[in-house]
């Protein structure tokens, strides 16, 4: 029998970390050839390139080079160019990760050429359809032959939405594989240029980026009221998105934000610092000393909660329940003082103390990696 040929995608920057690990398990095994496609949805070098080198990924094999555009072109370009690869490589699966445009968009293309198709990290409902992530994971489980989950509630969601049991597979969940894989990594590389020294000062770390809490001028004023209020506690750094970034132009109370580049030596409570998207592990070394997170990601809240950072979401739901119910997370919504008197709670190190959900453990690709050569029995 010949090599099962697996055919990835990655897209945009929460791809990769939960990628990076099962292309390193494809790799382990003779039985698979396995190829990448990037579909260029993210394609700045500070959303996409440093990912690659900061998580040791192999370069894509097919770069679809899509860009931006809006939610309805974006997706047809997609599965108009990933059609084509499909055709070239002939798969015999398609994996797909997250909730993504990339994600729908290849899931659909894959299905219709009849390719099986597995999603990472599937399951996840915030119950939220004006998101359009939630749209997106919908979609791609309704279309998957192999569905691995992250969390209880993921299996649970499945099984109420009439998805046979034997296509579910809780392995854990890849995204910590790479936190894992690189954490040991944050005191061996040196600091990038870009990042403060705070010789153990508290702070706060800050990341807003969906369109319901920066697209309109109003809601994004309001979010920034609340920075300004929490930086009063501790000095906060805002690392943008070039979507947030974009949007801070238009707001009248923008003059809070402080922009720094190099090394600052003064770092006050009562401000917010900007800075650019960072690479993965900068990132991480930010997080994992930060006193809190304020965030409206969903990666961020699964990181904050294996990191033991407490972590508040600026959202009304989450579609990750695992990381109220076990981690350090606590949803807060855009309400200022819930989220003044939790950071003064969590100043005072009253907060959660938070426990690793359940195979969290760093082996999640290989569990997937397991499940694939069963499929294709070729052990
Ligand atoms: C996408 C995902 C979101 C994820 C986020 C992580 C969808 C529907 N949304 O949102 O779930 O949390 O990625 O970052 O797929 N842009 C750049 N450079 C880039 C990429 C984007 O400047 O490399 C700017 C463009 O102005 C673009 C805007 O960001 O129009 C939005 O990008 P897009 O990929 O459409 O959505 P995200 O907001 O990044």
């Amino acid at each position: 029998m010949g090599k099962v040929r697996v055919l990835s995608v990655v897209g945009a920057r929460p791809n990769f970390m939960k990628m990076a690990p099962i292309l390193r398990q494809l790799s382990r095994y003779p039985e698979f050839a396995s190829y990448l496609v990037h579909t260029g949805q993210h394609y700045d070098d500070a959303m996409s390139r440093v990912f690659f080198r900061d998580l040791g990924m192999q370069d894509a094999d097919f770069n679809l080079n899509v860009g931006s555009a809006s939610h309805a072109v974006q997706t047809a370009e997609i599965m108009k160019r990933f059609e084509e690869t499909c055709v070239e490589v002939n798969p015999d699966m398609v994996i797909v990760a997250g909730d993504v445009n990339s994600t729908l968009a290849c899931s659909l293309t894959a299905v219709k050429l009849d390719i099986p198709v597995a999603h990472i990290e599937s399951g996840l409902r915030s119950f939220d359809r004006s998101m359009p992530e939630e749209i997106n994971r919908i979609v791609t489980d309704s279309v998957s032959d192999l569905l691995f989950t992250t969390e209880e509630s993921g299996n649970l969601n499945l099984r109420r939405e009439g998805v046979a049991a034997n296509k579910i597979h809780f392995v854990g969940n890849t995204m910590i594989d790479s936190l894992v894989h690189c954490y040991r990594l944050l005191e061996e590389i040196p600091m990038n240029g870009a990042l403060p020294e705070l010789n153990d000062r508290p702070y706060f770390l800050a990341t807003i980026h969906r369109p319901s809490n920066v697209d309109d001028p109003a809601q994004l004023s309001q979010v920034l009221d609340i920075l300004d209020s929490a930086s009063r506690l501790a000095p906060l750094f805002f690392v943008t998105h070039p979507r947030t970034r974009e949007r801070l132009k238009q707001v009248k109370n923008n003059e809070k934000l402080k922009e720094i580049s190099g090394n600052i030596q003064n770092i006050q409570p009562g401000n917010i610092y900007l800075l650019p998207p960072l690479p993965y592990i900068d990132f991480l070394r930010l997080m994992s000393k930060s006193k809190a997170v304020l965030t409206d990601s969903g990666g961020i809240q699964e990181e904050s909660t294996f990191l033991n950072v407490p972590c508040l979401t600026l959202r009304d739901n989450t579609e990750r329940p695992i990381t109220i119910e076990l981690g350090s997370n606590e949803i807060v919504g855009l309400d200022c003082q819930k989220i003044l008197s939790s950071l003064h709670r969590i100043m005072n190190n009253h907060w959660k103390d938070p426990v690793i959900p359940p195979l969290w453990d760093g082996c999640a690709a290989e569990r997937v990696a397991t499940v694939l050569k069963k499929t294709f029995d070729c052990f």
